[in-house]
């Protein structure tokens, strides 16, 4: 099957998030665009701050104010024969959204702790979702309930079924929240660094069974991480932000081999065992990410960038587009712009 004839889930196209607080405004996310295929993951990395959750929130209508979506469009294809729905074009809070959100499309927070309600039953929680989500009775949803447990490795689920979720471990909590994320279905999940902190058998255990639902149900997924070794096993594609914007995005292999973005490269390059470490000792990226509130002029890798052309890199920021047949960037590297400048300077 050819990239054009796959089924396209969700289609970000250039969105921005704003946050206005009494500092200043904070440019949370600044133009990201990408798509996810069905049976697909789609891993997004980058340094912390860069906005990869902002991004999902808004996908998921849970930008809360001051925050708000300024521009963009979120396409959500629910399957092949119906039209794309965008997102942002009903209230975040309507009835329209709320039958999607938590049922055909479904996120993993990064806090599984705080995500759970400490009050309810956890049997109860997965009852919530499939009462709004599904026309399944009261019979029908405990079965379903109790099959999910069972299905992320919950043993003895209909006991454990009327625990509260202090009675279980991190690791299981954790589970519970991708029972609940997976029980309608969903058509999109995504799951925001949903192993950190989590050992590494209970990681393991946790990316098999997001890689067999992905199968099974044909679901895409968006996984949010800083592990590259995990992007390495699990993704199918990747895509790195850098300060609100995607720099680059290709298929997993096209990207550990060939990255084409300077930031792209100063990553892997920081990664032990990575073939760019040619040394195999831990680089660091020198620099830091600039603050919230700091304006930076053009691409916002150029204070750090190696290759930075000065009167074009720092005034002008590059456009995310088509570099070679495999892989999108935005970088004055292989801009017309870039190639004119470099020229002009030989
Ligand atoms: N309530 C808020 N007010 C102001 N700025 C915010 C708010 N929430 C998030 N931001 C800003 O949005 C930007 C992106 O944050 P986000 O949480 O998406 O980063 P991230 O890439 O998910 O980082 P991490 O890897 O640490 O989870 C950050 O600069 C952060 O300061
Ligand atoms: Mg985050």
């Amino acid at each position: 099957m050819t990239e054009k004839d796959r089924h396209v889930v969700l289609e970000i196209k250039d969105i921005a998030v704003d946050y206005k607080t009494d500092h200043g405004t904070v440019h949370a996310v600044r133009g990201v665009t990408y798509k996810v295929h069905a049976d697909e993951m789609l891993a997004i990395v980058g340094e912390s701050g860069c906005g990869k959750s902002q991004s999902s929130y808004a996908t998921m209508g849970l930008i809360q104010a001051p925050g708000e979506v300024v521009r963009g469009e979120i396409l959500f294809h629910e399957d092949e024969s119906s039209a794309p729905f965008n997102l942002l074009s009903v209230d975040k809070n309507s009835p329209e959204m709320r039958s999607i959100r938590g049922g055909k499309l479904s996120m993993i927070f990064q806090e599984p702790m705080t995500a759970l309600s400490p009050v309810h039953k956890i049997g109860k929680q997965i009852d919530e979702a499939l009462k709004i989500h599904t026309d399944l009775d009261k019979a029908g949803r405990f079965k379903r309930a109790c099959e999910m447990l069972t299905l992320v490795g919950i043993p003895d689920a209909e006991k454990r079924y009327h625990q509260y979720s202090f009675e279980f471990s991190g690791g299981m909590r954790q589970r519970i929240m991708i029972a609940i994320a997976l029980c309608c279905n969903p058509k999109l999940l995504i799951a925001d660094e949903p192993t950190t902190g989590l050992d590494v058998t209970i990681q393991a255990q946790i990316l098999d069974l997001i890689q067999d639902l992905k199968k099974k149900f044909n679901m895409g997924v968006i996984f949010i991480t800083h592990d590259l070794a995990v992007v390495a096993q699990n993704a199918d594609r990747v895509a790195v932000m850098y300060l609100g914007r995607i720099v680059e995005e290709a298929d997993k292999v096209t990207l550990f081999d060939e990255p084409q973005h300077p930031y792209t490269q100063a990553l892997l390059r920081s990664v032990i065992g990575s073939p760019l470490a040619s040394d195999g000792k831990l680089k660091t990226i020198e620099g830091s990410v600039p603050g919230p509130y700091d304006v930076v002029e053009g691409c916002a890798f150029h204070p750090r960038c190696e290759h930075c052309m000065h009167g074009l890199c720092d005034k002008k920021m590059p456009d995310f587009e088509q570099v070679n047949d495999k892989t999108k960037a935005a970088c004055h590297l292989f801009t017309e712009e870039g190639k004119h400048h470099k020229e002009s300077q030989a």
